[in-house]
C-alpha cells in the first residue's frame, strides 16, 4: 500500500478500502449501510483500527475500550468532537468566532472545569418531569403527519414523519412562533443534510438559524414567556448571566445534538419493523414491549458517533496515540460487542439486559436523552395505532447516511389505516 499524507481530507472515491485495520474509511457506502461486520473483524484481530483518511483517525470496536476512552478526559479531549473535518471555508470562520467570543457549543465542545456549569444549566431543561410536558404536542404533531400522507397509502418513513418530528419539538421548547416551525425546520434540514457536503448552504442556514434566535432574545428583553429561551436568558453560570452568544450557542446546540439523531433513531426503528414482519407483528400484538423495544432499538441502530482530540500521549492496548490525533468513540461498535451482549447482531424486542451506551457514558453523556427516548416512544406508539399494516415497499430506493449520525434517510413505505 502506498503511504499517504495524514493531513489528507479527500474522500478518495474510487479509493476502496485496502485492510479496514490500518485504512477504514468511515464514508464508505457499504460500512454505512452494516458497518457490523467490519467491527466483528477488527474486534478479533486488533482491536483498535487506525486510518489516515479523512484527516486521520483511531477506531476501537470494543465496549472496554470506547468506555474506557470516554472516560479518557481531558487526555482525550472533546474540543473538536466533529468526526469529518470541516470544509476549509467553514473551519476559518468558526476558528474566528471561537477566538472572539470562545466555545461555540458548550458543553458538547467543553472540557472540565468548563463543562460542567453548561451541563447542568442545560439537564434541567431535559429531566424526565420536564419532558413528559412535551409529550402531548408531540403526540398531536405525530397526529398530524400522518393525516397528511394516510389516505394516498404510501409515505416515506424518513422524510414524511421521522425527520418531522424533533425539530418541531425542539422547535417548540425553545418558543419558537409555530407559523415560522416550517421555515426554521428547512434551516435546520440546510445545515444537517445539504450542509454536510456543501458548505455555502451550512453557513447561509446556520447563520439564518442564530439571527432567528437572536431576534427572540431581543423580543423577549420586555417581557419573558414560558420557553427555554426565556429560562436562559434568567439563567446563570457561576453567578453571571450568560451573553446572548452563549444562548445563541446553547439553543443551536441543542438543534446539532437533538435532532438528526433522534430522527435517525426513528427512521431506523421504522425501518426495521418495514422489513422485519415477525417483529412488526410482535408490536401490534404485545404493546408491553414498547420499553425494551425502545432501548433495543437505540442499541442495535445506534447512530451517534462523536470525536475526541488527544492532548497527552497515551496508550490504549497497543495503540499509542500522540497528541494532535483524533479518536473516533464508536458507541454503536461497543453495543455489539460479544463480550457484553447475548446475540449482540439480533434484534431482541424483549431483551432485559440492556446496558448500552447509545448515549455516550462519562461526563459528556446524552443531556437529552429523556427528551429521544419521549419522542421514539411517541412517534412508534402513535404509528402502530394509525397505520393497520406496513412494508418498505422498494428496498432499493432505501438510502442511508452516516459519518457523524447513522440513519436512514429514504425510506418509501407502503401504509395502510388502521
Ligand atoms: C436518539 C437520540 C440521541 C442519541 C443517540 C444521542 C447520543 C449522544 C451521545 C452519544 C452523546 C455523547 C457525546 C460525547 O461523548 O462526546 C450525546 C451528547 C449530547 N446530547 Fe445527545 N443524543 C440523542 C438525542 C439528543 C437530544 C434530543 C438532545 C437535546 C435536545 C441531545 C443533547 C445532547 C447534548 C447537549 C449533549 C452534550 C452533553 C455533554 O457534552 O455533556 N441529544 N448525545
Amino acid at each position: 500500500m502506498t503511504e499517504r499524507d495524514p493531513r489528507d481530507m479527500r474522500p478518495r472515491e474510487g479509493c476502496p478500502v485496502q485492510d479496514w485495520a490500518t485504512d477504514f474509511d468511515v464514508m464508505d457506502p457499504d460500512y454505512i449501510k452494516d458497518p457490523a461486520p467490519v467491527w466483528r473483524d477488527l474486534r478479533e484481530r486488533c482491536p483498535i483500527a487506525h486510518t489516515t483518511r479523512w484527516g486521520g483517525a483511531w477506531l476501537p470496536t470494543t465496549y472496554a475500550d470506547v468506555r474506557d476512552m470516554a472516560r479518557a478526559a481531558p487526555t482525550l479531549s472533546n474540543r473538536s468532537p466533529g468526526v469529518i473535518p470541516p470544509a476549509p471555508e467553514l473551519r476559518e470562520m468558526l476558528i474566528a468566532e471561537v477566538k472572539e467570543f470562545g466555545s461555540e457549543l458548550p458543553p458538547i465542545s467543553s472540557d472540565a472545569p468548563e463543562h460542567k456549569p453548561f451541563k447542568q444549566l442545560i439537564l434541567p431543561l431535559f429531566s424526565p418531569h420536564a419532558v413528559e410536558r412535551y409529550r402531548p404536542f408531540t403526540e398531536q404533531l405525530a397526529n398530524d403527519l400522518i393525516d397528511r400522507f394516510i389516505a394516498t397509502g404510501k409515505a416515506d418513513a424518513a422524510v414524511d414523519y421521522a425527520q418531522q418530528i424533533p425539530p418541531r419539538v425542539i422547535a417548540h421548547i425553545i418558543g419558537i412562533d409555530p407559523a415560522r416551525a416550517d421555515e426554521f425546520v428547512e434551516w435546520v434540514r440546510g445545515v444537517l443534510e445539504e450542509g454536510q457536503t456543501n458548505p455555502e448552504a451550512r453557513m447561509a442556514n446556520r447563520r439564518h438559524i442564530r439571527d432567528f434566535f437572536q431576534a427572540m432574545i431581543d423580543e423577549r428583553r420586555d417581557g419573558l414567556r414560558d420557553d427555554a429561551i426565556s429560562a436562559l436568558m434568567t439563567a446563570e453560570v457561576e453567578g453571571k448571566r450568560l451573553s446572548d452568544y452563549t444562548i445563541v450557542g446553547v439553543c443551536y446546540l441543542l438543534l446539532v445534538a437533538g435532532i438528526d439523531t433522534t430522527w435517525s433513531s426513528i427512521g431506523a426503528a421504522l425501518w426495521h419493523f418495514g422489513m422485519t414482519e415477525s417483529d412488526r407483528k410482535r408490536m401490534y400484538a404485545e404493546p408491553d414491549l414498547y420499553p425494551t423495544a425502545i432501548e433495543e432499538l437505540l442499541r442495535f441502530y445506534s447512530p451517534v458517533v462523536m470525536a475526541r482530540r488527544v492532548l497527552e500521549p497515551v496508550a490504549f492496548g497497543a495503540a499509542e496515540m500522540a497528541p494532535g490525533e483524533k479518536v473516533i468513540m464508536n458507541f454503536p461498535a461497543a453495543n455489539r460487542d460479544p463480550a457484553v451482549f447475548e446475540q449482540p447482531d439480533e434484534v431482541v424486542l424483549d431483551r432485559t439486559h440492556n446496558r448500552h451506551i447509545a448515549f455516550g457514558v462519562g461526563i459528556h453523556r446524552c443531556a437529552g436523552s429523556n427528551l429521544a427516548r419521549m419522542e421514539m416512544d411517541v412517534a412508534l406508539r402513535v404509528w402502530f395505532q394509525r397505520i393497520g399494516d406496513f412494508a418498505v415497499s422498494d428496498p432499493d430506493a432505501v438510502r442511508w447516511a452516516g459519518g457523524q449520525v447513522r440513519g436512514p434517510r429514504i425510506v418509501p413505505m407502503r401504509v395502510t389505516a388502521a
